[in-house]
């Protein structure tokens, strides 16, 4: 559920009508809804009721400083992926005993800010990142908390190119390995081990895979225990899938979710940490463009939209399916005809949807593509020239920019031209 409802036919952000924030900040521009980024987390904070938790929201998912301030500032925890990240985080307000340090390639830089600025744990994914963070952490006086994220072999049954729990995959250490790994651990000077960390892929959209694993985890748990290590804490990633195509897709709820990691970890006592993305961002986002123009083509109509695959690259990149709706509700029964839906970028991929039936749309008609809150202003950019798009955040009845839209002259003038030019 979220809060971009229709109301006197038109679509609405909470309180507020669509065309009047179109009108105030222009389009294409991402809106938010703050009630249903609360919502989500509470739903995964509940989930998790009775166990000893934290929600670590995927920041790599939207970090825009007003979405981290608001999450952090109901008690949520934050997984990142990057010094920049770690700024953001730590920017928004949030102390690092609630920062949790993923990723697959961090830099000495940034294990070394995060060390200084504190931190939950590093999520340490192979031997010589545990080797360097020791050598770092003895060289500051401290002790790095971690834990190793452990490769399960799981087949999370994803898209491909956001599946990462397989032996093929470059995420973690193989779980085969993990004793040893944690042997060597143990005996290092600077490396505190928490627990164990985890995470197979994303949009996953059945337990399955999330069971397999997690099982696995907690096997790997009771040996570890018997080895002697205080495994205090288990990393569970992030994952859940969304509906994107609503009417067709089910998605297990947080609550199936909590209630299976009860079932597969819940005996060992530990602390739960899981790291949702998507799920809590997802569907609080909506991307906002306006029709440019209505083009025939042999055999078929483009729809010009006036946001491209610069903005939300998603369907580009992973086929993804985005629904996308009229801002003024079409009337019941009118008769829908297929369009195929493409931005204005010099590049066929440049599609966001082929023979998506939609009610008769004319230039300067507002649209909404749906599920747009995570992935989406992340990964957007400049390609074409097109500046980066604004960010709305909208609060019952009161809206604001969150971020404002860069004008043509702040783009170019970030270029710096050498003077022997
Ligand atoms: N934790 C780790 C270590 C991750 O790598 C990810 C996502 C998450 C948590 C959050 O997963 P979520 O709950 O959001 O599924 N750009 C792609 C998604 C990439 C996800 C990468 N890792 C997309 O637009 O579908």
């Amino acid at each position: 559920m979220d809060h971009f409802l229709y109301r006197d036919d038109i679509l609405h952000g909470e309180d507020v009508p669509v065309p009047g924030i179109a009108a105030s900040v222009g389009t294409p521009f991402y809106l938010y809804s703050e009630a249903t980024f609360r919502r989500h987390f509470r739903l995964f904070d509940e989930a998790l009721a009775g166990m000893d938790h934290l929600v670590c929201y995927a920041v790599k998912a939207n970090s825009n400083q007003a979405i981290l301030k608001l999450l952090g500032d109901m008690g949520a925890g934050m997984d990142v992926v990057s010094g920049g990240e770690y700024a953001r985080v730590r920017a928004a307000g949030v102390p690092g005993e609630r920062i949790v340090f993923s990723g697959v390639g961090k830099t000495r830089e940034e294990m070394r800010a995060a060390l200084a600025g504190g931190v939950r744990q590093f999520n340490v994914e192979s031997e010589p990142e545990l080797e360097e963070l020791n050598g770092l952490a003895v060289s500051m006086g401290l002790r790095a908390p971690v834990a190793i994220r452990v490769n399960p072999d799981v087949d999370a049954r994803t898209h491909a190119k956001i599946s990462t729990g397989k032996a093929e995959n470059k995420f973690g250490i193989p779980i085969s390995r993990a004793r040893g790994v944690y042997a060597r651990a143990g005996t290092m000077a600077g490396i505190d081990i928490t627990g164990i960390d985890v995470h197979i892929g994303s949009q996953i959209t059945d337990l399955g895979p999330f069971r397999r694993a997690y099982l696995k985890v907690g096997d790997l748990a009771r040996q570890l225990r018997a080895d002697g290590h205080d495994i205090r804490r288990l990393d569970l990633g992030g994952g859940l899938g969304i509906p994107y195509a609503r009417g067709n897709e089910a998605p297990p709820l947080p609550t199936e979710y909590g209630a299976m990691i009860r079932e597969t970890v819940g005996d060992l006592g530990c602390e739960v940490v899981i790291e949702p993305g998507r799920l809590i961002a997802g569907n609080a986002g909506i991307l906002v463009a306006r029709v440019i123009r209505v083009k025939e083509g042999e055999g078929r109509k483009f729809l010009i939209v006036d946001a491209g695959m610069n903005d939300l690259v998603r369907p580009a990149m992973y086929e993804a399916h985005h629904d996308i709706v009229p801002v003024a509700q079409p009337v019941p029964g009118e008769k829908q005809e297929p369009f195929d839906v493409v931005g204005p970028v010099c590049e066929t991929g440049d599609t966001f949807a082929r023979e998506r039936f939609l009610p008769p749309l004319q230039a300067g008609d507002l649209l909404a593509f749906r599920s747009a809150g995570a992935y989406g202003a992340v990964m957007a950019s400049e390609y074409n020239a097109r500046p980066l798009i604004p960010e709305v955040l909208v609060s019952g009845d009161q809206f604001a920019v969150i971020r404002a839209r860069p004008s043509y002259d702040e783009m170019v003038n970030r270029d710096r031209i050498p003077e022997w030019l």
